[in-house]
């Protein structure tokens, strides 16, 4: 009942049991991710294998080429268990099938007594489709708390998920701590009031929020995922979203003599960073922290539904377009993207951005998140730029999962499990899925909507997709087989406490 779905899984006879004179041979890290994951539960000491010892959990890497980055193989007989992988993200994967193979009662998180931990005997070679299986989480829009950060990383890499992207600003909240503009978070990180409701009907709810994350706790974060094989991308949402910052800082606005408050409705701001250099300068500032915390390769910088009339209308940003040579004000984002990209680069990071920038001059070397509908995907290919697929159409999370009224309130648009288990991203880097947290002001709220969707998702990232029919319909005897193991894999949510939202 694996899931996501193993690239090969084949019976063998019988089963191996862990038990107390189980030992480990693995790297360090490995076999303390394997202690970490299944300690618990088993109460079980899994120390350092011994030369003499029969029963031997064995992760072992292997130069064999065919498992690429993240791939393993892994054979279990009656003698033991055997893993190899090219990389200890492979072995960690590994880790984490020889736990779905063990009784669910290993999700606990206290001794679980008298449960056999049998192993059923099995070789696998397993080797994902996508190198890039993410999930974004809105801590802007809501600052979740830390140890629903660490939670939601354990999700993930259950889930064989590798990237985390953290959209940490936005005009309603900045959650990032910034040493050099502390008050980005001491203004940027509180607003007065949220929307009761649905944002269109106006009502404010009179309850401020706010908080946000110090770099020590985003830094203990990091590492906490990268010892389970989950990357996490920051996202810093530039240059529009970004009011939040403006209050903070109204000289980064186009009008310094304005004072802004931090966002108070959901939407899009039209409030924007100015262009001047100084801001420019602030702004690589800020992303030299940023990179100080986050070590991943990638930085996203947003640019997603940028207005423009602030830079229209004001005469530095019109003459800077002209000297530049820019027909349209709106190509001022491209170029400031691109000098965000060429600083991001003296660090050795790549960018991230929304789709919007294939419309306005995306620098070279973007990672495009194709968004807006599947044809950008398209457009990013056409702009020989990678692309993370990630349409609302198909992994759109914070939209409802049917149109009962009786779901809990969404922003927009329904996304029914079968079609993002349908979803053929095409030639990408991979896929994510994104949960924006406007209607998702907690927890339980958060995991209704992200499961089993993102469960979904995540065998389409590794497992690849399925097939549909011409009208893009689930075959029946795939979608039987798909519910039928995810029905056995909600057990294991069930055993972690998370609230997922029943299948109809
Ligand atoms: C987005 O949904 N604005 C990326």
């Amino acid at each position: 009942m694996l899931l996501p779905r193993p690239t090969r899984s084949t019976p063998v006879a019988g089963h191996f049991t862990v038990d107390a004179t189980t030992g480990v041979h693995a790297p360090e890290s490995v076999a303390d991710l394997l202690r970490e994951l299944i300690g618990p539960a088993t109460g079980l000491p899994l120390p350092p294998a011994g030369p003499s010892d029969d029963s031997v959990i064995s992760l072992r890497l292997t130069d064999d080429p065919t498992l690429g980055a993240e791939g393993y193989q892994l054979r279990i007989d009656p003698s033991g268990v055997r893993a190899r992988a090219g990389t200890e993200a492979g072995l960690r994967w590994a880790v984490q099938t020889l736990r779905q193979l063990l009784p669910d009662q290993v999700y606990a998180a206290e001794p679980a007594r008298g449960v056999s931990w049998r192993l059923p005997a099995v070789e696998i070679v397993d080797v994902p489709t996508y190198a890039w299986r993410g999930s974004l989480l809105d801590v802007a829009r809501w600052c979740h708390p830390l140890p629903f950060l660490y939670r939601y990383v354990d999700l993930l890499a259950l889930h064989k998920l590798n990237t985390l992207h953290l959209h940490l600003t936005d005009d309603q909240g900045w959650r990032f701590e910034v040493r050099r503009f502390p008050r980005l978070t001491e203004v940027g990180g509180f607003r007065a009031e949220s929307p009761a409701g649905h944002a269109r009907d106006g009502r404010g709810g009179g309850m401020p929020h706010g908080g946000w994350y110090q770099q020590s706790e985003l830094r203990d974060l990091v590492a906490y995922a990268a010892r389970r094989g989950v990357r996490i991308m920051p996202e810093i949402d530039l240059p529009g979203h970004a009011q939040a910052a403006i209050a903070a800082y109204p000289e980064f606005g186009n009008d310094p003599g304005r004072r802004l408050a931090v966002g108070t409705t959901w939407g899009i701001s039209t409030h924007v960073l100015n262009l001047e250099p100084a801001t420019l300068t602030a702004v690589c500032d800020i992303l030299d922290e940023v990179v100080d915390v986050f070590p991943f390769e990638y930085v996203h910088v947003g640019g997603d539904e940028v207005p423009t009339a602030e830079w229209a209308a004001s005469p530095a940003a019109t003459a800077r377009a002209a000297e530049l040579g820019l027909g349209r004000v709106a190509d001022l984002q491209g170029w400031w993207t691109g000098r965000l990209a060429a600083h991001l680069a003296g660090h050795g990071r790549r960018i991230a951005v929304w789709d919007e920038l294939l419309d306005r001059g995306a620098p070279a070397g973007a990672t495009v998140f194709a968004w807006r509908g599947t044809d950008r995907i398209d457009a990013a290919r056409a702009a020989g730029l990678p692309a993370v697929a990630a349409p609302f159409s198909h992994t759109y999370f914070d939209w409802a999962e049917s149109d009962d009224p009786a779901e809990p309130l969404a922003i927009a648009g329904v996304l029914p499990l079968d079609t993002v288990y349908g979803f053929q991203p095409g030639d990408v880097l991979g896929v994510q899925g994104q949960l924006w947290s406007e209607y998702l002001p907690t927890e339980p709220r958060v995991w209704w909507r992200a499961f089993p969707r993102l469960a979904a998702l995540a065998e389409v990232g590794w497992s690849g997709p399925v097939r549909v029919d011409a009208d893009g319909a689930l075959p029946p005897p795939t979608r039987a087989e798909f519910r039928g193991r995810l029905a056995g894999h909600l057990r294991r949510l069930d055993r972690l406490g998370v609230g997922y939202r029943p299948l109809d």
